[in-house]
């Protein structure tokens, strides 16, 4: 499974991609907004590191202004996949970016349905939400399953990336399923490195190592 960042925070990216654990970038509206930045200085920045994937999201709402929107995010690098979101207009913009060569995510995915007309249009990826539908006491979890079901199905290319984490069990789950993607917080992935028993182990190596004799 691919590791992605969400995030547009330039030191966190280059903290996880200099470890060499991470995969891709996932970046939205509002976390483009927290960085005080221009939009594209901020898809610069983070492509400029060697990123292989970086998702930049389209504003406008019109399938017109979609595609306009993401021919011009695609010419900034070719490592930029362009963000449509599903609805109506986003199915259309996708089919016709995805036709121009574009690699498309689309975006704020809450069904299964709504998964299938993402492949059948084209979409590089899909991006469930499963943080925001356990939010509203749905198991977000239950609908990456049945995309990764509906699309093995159907043999779809389009790659299933798990969005909306909120927690490493959520990367778990994920993995376990067979998800392709997984984008999470700068916070949760550094808690997939962590475990207390590695932090007790190594302090006893070190304390032992002490009495080995040297020189
Ligand atoms: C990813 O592409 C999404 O923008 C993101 O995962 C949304 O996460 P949130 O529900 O925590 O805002």
């Amino acid at each position: 499974m691919k590791l992605f960042l969400d995030t547009a925070h330039l030191d966190e990216i280059r903290t996880m991609w200099d470890i060499g654990i991470l995969d891709g970038v996932t970046t939205n509206p509002s976390l483009v907004s927290k960085e005080g930045k221009k939009f594209e200085d901020v898809l610069r920045e983070i492509t400029a590191l060697g990123i292989p994937s970086v998702s930049a999201e389209v504003v406008a709402t019109d399938a017109e202004g979609m595609v306009k929107e993401g021919r011009r995010l695609r010419e900034i690098h070719p490592s930029i996949y362009v963000k449509c979101p599903m609805t109506s207009a986003g199915l259309k913009a996708t089919k016709i970016l995805a036709g121009e060569g574009t690699r498309v995510n689309m975006t704020l995915v809450f069904s299964a349905n709504q998964a299938l007309l993402a492949a059948k249009v084209g979409a590089a990826y899909v991006s469930p939400f499963i943080g925001r539908l356990d939010d509203i006491s749905e198991v977000g979890m239950e609908l990456i399953e049945d995309v990764v079901q509906i699309y093995r199905n159907y043999s779809f290319p389009t790659e299933v990336l798990v969005a909306s984490v909120r927690h490493p069990i959520h990367v778990l789950e994920a993995a376990k399923i067979g998800a392709d993607i997984c984008t999470m917080p700068f916070a949760v992935m550094e808690k997939l490195v962590q475990h207390p028993l590695t932090d007790i182990g190594l302090a006893r190596f070190l304390k032992d190592w002490e009495k080995v004799p040297k020189g």
